[in-house]
């Protein structure tokens, strides 16, 4: 496979220097230390926690289990808050927040403390959940999902959080496949005007999981909800009813802290394991190094806590650094493509962290909206989920930044934990378009099908030594977990193609797999695939991915219709509204292309390069181990007259 960038990069842009001059990192001291003894630098990086227990070894390494700070102990939660409550931070400002509908909250250190102890009693005291026990949060983007996450975290309960964008057929997937024993919810979430019944969608995925005993609600409204007696607790009400003071569960280094499902090339979510101690680290390392964290600093994190990026940037990197964390409930545009600009504006937010699709579509609003807010307050920048082309990079920089504050590009993964390939802002000139370099203790190569290490040019990424933070694992399959990542090479296969310059500058090009990114959210073909095929409609689906000038990618699903089914004006409709409903409406396609067949080799094989060279216009590659080479003819002619 040739792997180029089709990007013009431009020339280096150097950050300001009024910025580098205050900057976490104004030279290369740590990168020199993490070369002469990568186990030496991430142990220092590991002793800026509290630990209960010190460890006995920094790395157990048998490919591909890791074992970090090996017998080290540590509670997250009290390195997360109690540890500041000794400082001048116990009064400061944890969580501020503010939702679509303009509510408003602000918990300081202590107080978001005493609610994390109060749930983490009724948790387990109330509820009985023990250490190792899972426990499933499905709720919007709330100072309580914090909250929850963090008493979960308290006595070593595994949290699981679902999106709360996803249907009652993917929570129950994942309520199943976690067998957690409690899930906690919210009576509605706000989405752009419309209320969404998040309980009603609890109660339908539980009809058909037997593991859940306690469901917890964080009721928002007045409104009269479906209450279950002997199942049903109330979120307020076990907060109010319990003690403020709860001593943390010491968990061991690598007991896991939680479990985060994500789209792999088969139908079935990944539900990647992270542990406690190296998780911690580098979240706490990188948050610090990365955004250059100060304690006057207000930061801003627009992903939802229902994925990676809240997990580690919005929750656990901030708090450990004892920083103030801005959190949005809302979208970037509703009621207007204004509100995060006037966000910015009203609580003078310092740092800003966000994905590129936002940018594009904040870009295609114009300059003009930007330019009504005094954005000011603003010092540093940051990207995340997908590449960002040039041009919305110069339009972020420009723009928003004002050409005077950084923007970190930062590459990473789900399994990763956390940031691996970025440009540290006071000390690296930035490339618009390229994420820069492994982080100091992180190493990465762009490597060749057969292994082989490519100095400079295009190949698979590929991160090459362990890292704190690495995935331990598949919650109850470890053999897709050494399948995927760590069978094709010697080393972790990320699934993305890159390239590396001269100047030793990763360029992230994209998935190499049937792992699409669409807005920044991962979506595997096969998870479409399998939900169309469940439509009584539909013989056969397969599903592409074309570019989307907003969301990077968009799907494009081609579908056999079974027997007897004809094509009519509302089937489309029909076919992208039932993938909504099965899995979330992030994974609806937008354009369904009704064939009489799919390209397939000799043996059956669905040849899905093809059709995505079809819809993208592009030259189709060799189609000589196709059966039935005439259907693409076909599936050019109908898409023409379709996109
Ligand atoms: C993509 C999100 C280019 C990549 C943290 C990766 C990126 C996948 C970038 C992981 C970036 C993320 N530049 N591509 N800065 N950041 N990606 O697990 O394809 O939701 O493999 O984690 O997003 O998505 P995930």
């Amino acid at each position: 496979m040739k792997i180029e960038s089709h990007y013009e990069l431009s020339d280096l842009i150097k950050p300001e220097e009024t910025f580098c001059k205050k900057a976490n990192i104004q030279n290369n001291d740590l990168y020199e230390k993490a070369n002469h003894n990568r186990l030496d630098f991430w142990e220092e990086q590991a002793n800026q926690l509290n630990w209960d227990q010190p460890w006995d070894s920094v790395l157990d390494w048998k490919k591909p289990n890791a074992k970090w700070f090996v017998n080290g102990k540590l509670n997250a939660t009290t390195n997360c808050l109690d540890r500041h409550l000794t400082t001048h931070r116990k009064h400061k400002k944890a969580i501020i927040w503010e939702s679509e509908t303009g509510q408003k909250q602000t918990l300081t250190y202590e107080q978001l403390h005493k609610k994390v102890c109060q749930l983490a009693n009724y948790l387990s005291q109330t509820l009985g959940i023990k250490k190792g026990d899972r426990i499933t949060l499905y709720m919007p983007l709330t100072p309580e999902l914090a909250i929850s996450v963090l008493a979960c975290a308290r006595i070593g309960a595994i949290h699981s959080v679902v999106f709360a964008g996803f249907s009652a057929n993917s929570l129950q997937d994942r309520l199943n496949d976690s067998e957690s024993k409690c899930i906690i919810t919210t009576d509605i979430a706000v989405r752009r005007g419309s209320e969404i019944n998040l309980k009603e969608i609890v109660d339908e995925a539980l009809e058909k999981v037997t593991s859940v005993k306690d469901v917890i609600i964080h009721k928002r409204t007045n409104k009269t909800i479906n209450w279950v007696s002997n199942r049903d607790h109330n979120f307020d009400e076990a907060i109010n009813q319990s003690s403020t003071t709860h001593k943390p569960e010491s968990m061991d280094s690598e007991d896991p802290l939680f479990i985060l499902y994500t789209s792999g090339t088969t139908g079935k979510p990944k539900g990647i394991i992270h542990t406690t101690g190296g998780y911690l680290t580098h979240a706490q390392y990188s948050t610090k190094v990365v955004f250059d964290i100060k304690d006057d600093d207000l930061y801003w994190c627009t992903a939802d806590i229902g994925w990676i990026t809240g997990h580690t940037y919005l929750v656990y990197g901030p708090l450990l650094n004892g920083a103030t964390v801005f959190m949005y409930e809302g979208t970037p545009d509703y009621p207007n493509t204004g509100i995060f600009w006037d966000l910015i504006e009203r609580y003078s937010i310092s740092i800003f962290y966000t994905a590129p699709t936002a940018i594009r579509a904040f870009m295609k609003a114009g300059e003009s909206i930007p330019e009504q807010y005094n954005l000011s307050s603003l010092r540093l920048l940051g990207s995340v989920g997908e590449p960002i082309n040039p041009e919305a990079w110069n339009w972020y920089y420009t723009h928003i930044g004002q050409k005077k504050c950084p923007i970190v590009d930062t590459w990473w993964q789900t399994e990763t934990g956390g940031i691996m390939i970025t440009t540290l802002p006071g000390l690296h000139d930035m490339k618009p378009g390229s994420a820069g370099k492994p982080l100091p203790g992180i190493q990465a190569q762009c490597l060749q099908d057969d292994g082989t290490t490519i100095h400079s040019g295009g190949g698979l990424l590929s991160l090459t030594e362990p890292w704190p933070s690495m995935a331990r694992g598949i919650w109850g399959d470890q053999e897709r977990f050494n399948e995927v990542y760590w069978s094709k090479f010697e080393t972790y296969f990320a699934g993305d193609g890159a390239v590396k310059d001269k100047d030793d500058y990763f360029t992230v090009i994209g998935r190499v797999d049937d792992v699409l990114n669409v807005a920044g959210h991962r979506i595997g073909t096969m998870e479409v695939e399998s939900s169309l095929v469940d439509c009584p409609k539909v013989a056969e689906a397969a599903v592409v991915g074309i570019e989307d000038t907003i969301k990077g990618q968009a799907i494009i699903a081609f579908v056999i219709l079974k027997e007897g089914i004809s094509e009519s004006a509302n089937l489309e409709q029909e076919l992208k509204q039932f993938v909504a409903t099965k899995i979330s409406p992030i994974a609806k396609p937008k354009t369904i292309i009704i064939t009489p067949d799919l390209p397939k080799t000799r043996s059956g094989k669905i040849m899905r390069r093809l059709l995505k060279q079809a819809a993208n216009n592009e030259i189709l590659g060799d189609t000589t181990s196709l059966a039935n080479p005439q259907i693409m003819n076909t599936i050019r002619d109908i898409l023409q007259s379709n996109i």
